[in-house]
């Protein structure tokens, strides 16, 4: 029997969405129906951060209600921002003209809650002249240093001090136009110098940037501001700093990241999503492994389909930076391919530590053995970097409910689709974790027939 309703027929599923941290799911049934992907996490929480830097308020569409979009709202109120709901549902304004410099406290406030708030760097050394960075959250997958980030800050030249409130960063002389390249194509290092290159002096050229397909969006946004980008090949972006910019209106991205985790569900449950919002363009390099392992898809204008085409077939996958497999589709498909005849593997190049999530996997009956130092498989091409480390997953297995705790969000995403593909009853624990970046996940997990209750 399910506890939950859907959002329209029960007013309350929204609250319980929120406070719900332990469930308890009886798996064995496939994921049946529709489900809406709205604004990319990983495009929402930049562009709230951009508004900073406009003269105008702005406006945003699709934002997901998550709570990594709540963490950067807090953020931007407690440095005077004025957020309010927008003209249509899940849009929001941000009017930035009275902002001010925010207290130690209230910045400390938010110390471990997310990533976002290193970004506050380059607009607030525009706005201020200076800016406080609590310790920085996200999830536990390696190291994630900053050395890019603060690299980049000081070639604009800014002054990086490293106090007991945390990091200081100062522009006593202002912010100028830099040559950098970074070490490694890093999303947030990437979207750090656009943030900070658009009103600083001069042009500065960004080389081995990311050019994720939220980056993409990000530049769309800052160029209705005013900025003036443009991108080359071999991942060089160009940026001439301009005096002032104004607010955009603008309609996030779909997360492709929640579409392609759907995908595997329905993969991994036998089951038949429509993924309502899902584009194939952004999607090409997961449609081909989705593919390749036995999925069977239909590109639709308003989404698209996912289900199995027949038996699961094992995959060889690299994680990489854009265009290449993200390293947020390799959880869910993991367990996927928990169930396809044969060996496959997956390497991960992006993280150091981001197989972790796979010993719950093995708890729950799935054969997979993890090498934390790679593995030398015919035909790889040299990886990115020395870093990886790679699962080996032989196929198929049942799985069996367990009792596990979420570790980090997409390894804990992937705990709910073995949950509802096993036999028996799972309880998933720190549930919270996901929501951080899956939005309204009890009525999607609802409507697609799932078979659980939120006891904690
Ligand atoms: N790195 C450094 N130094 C830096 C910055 C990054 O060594 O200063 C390393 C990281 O440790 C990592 C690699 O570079 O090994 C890539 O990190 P990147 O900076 O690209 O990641 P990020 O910006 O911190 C974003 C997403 C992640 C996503 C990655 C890769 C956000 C908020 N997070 O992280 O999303 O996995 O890009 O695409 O945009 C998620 O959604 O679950 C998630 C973790």
């Amino acid at each position: 029997m399910k506890t939950l309703l859907s959002d329209s027929a029960n007013p309350k599923s929204g609250d319980r969405e929120m406070a719900g941290e332990v469930i308890r799911i009886r798996g064995g049934r496939p994921l049946t129906g529709r489900v809406e992907v709205k604004g990319a996490k990983n495009l929402a929480t930049k562009a709230m951060v951009a508004a900073l830097l406009g003269e105008t308020a702005s406006i945003l569409r699709d934002v997901p209600d998550i709570s990594d979009v709540q963490v950067v709202k807090s953020l931007l109120e407690v440095h005077g921002v004025v957020v309010e709901a927008g003209d249509e549902p899940g849009s929001l304004t941000f009017d930035p003209s009275g902002a001010v410099a925010a207290h130690f406290e209230e910045i400390d406030a938010h110390a471990g809650a997310s990533r976002i708030p290193i970004l506050f760097c380059g607009p607030l050394l525009h706005l201020l002249g200076e800016a406080l960075i609590p310790d920085l959250g996200g999830c536990r997958i390696g190291d994630r240093p900053i050395n890019f980030h603060m690299d980049a800050l000081r070639a604009f030249g800014a002054i990086v001090d490293k106090s007991y409130e945390g990091i200081r960063i100062t522009a006593p002389n202002g912010l100028h136009g830099a040559n950098i390249e970074l070490p490694y194509p890093s999303v947030g290092a990437t979207e750090q110098v656009l943030l900070t290159a658009v009103k600083a002096e001069g042009v500065t050229e960004l080389r081995n940037a990311a050019i994720e397909p939220e980056i993409m969006d990000l530049i769309a946004v800052l160029q209705k501001m005013g900025a003036i980008i443009s991108y080359e090949p071999n991942r060089v972006i160009l940026i001439e700093g301009v005096d002032s910019l104004r607010g955009y209106d603008h309609r996030s991205i779909f997360d492709r990241n929640e579409a392609a985790s759907w995908a595997c569900a329905a993969l991994a449950t036998d089951g038949d999503i429509f993924v309502g919002g899902a584009r194939q363009q952004e999607m090409l390099t997961f449609l081909n492994v989705f593919r390749k392992a036995g999925g069977w898809f239909d590109v639709r204008e308003d989404g698209i389909q996912f289900r199995r085409g027949g038996v699961l077939k094992p995959v060889v996958v690299e994680t990489d930076v854009h265009p290449g497999f993200m390293t947020d589709w390799q959880q869910p498909l993991i367990v996927a391919l928990t169930q396809a005849e044969g060996e496959s593997i997956v390497h991960e190049t992006v993280y150091e530590n981001r197989l972790g999530f796979t010993t719950a996997l093995v708890q729950m009956g799935a054969d997979i053995v993890v090498h934390p130092h790679g593995l030398d498989t015919e035909g790889r091409r040299v990886p990115r970097r020395a870093l990886e480390q790679a699962a080996v997953i032989n196929g198929p297995t049942p799985l069996h409910g367990a009792d596990v705790v979420v570790p980090d969000l997409r390894g804990g995403y992937s705990y709910l689709i073995a949950a509802l593909a096993a036999e028996g009853e799972s309880v998933v624990r720190n549930v919270g974790i996901i929501r951080r970046g899956y939005e309204k996940l009890f009525t999607k997990l609802d409507a697609l027939g799932a078979d659980f209750d939120v006891v904690g």
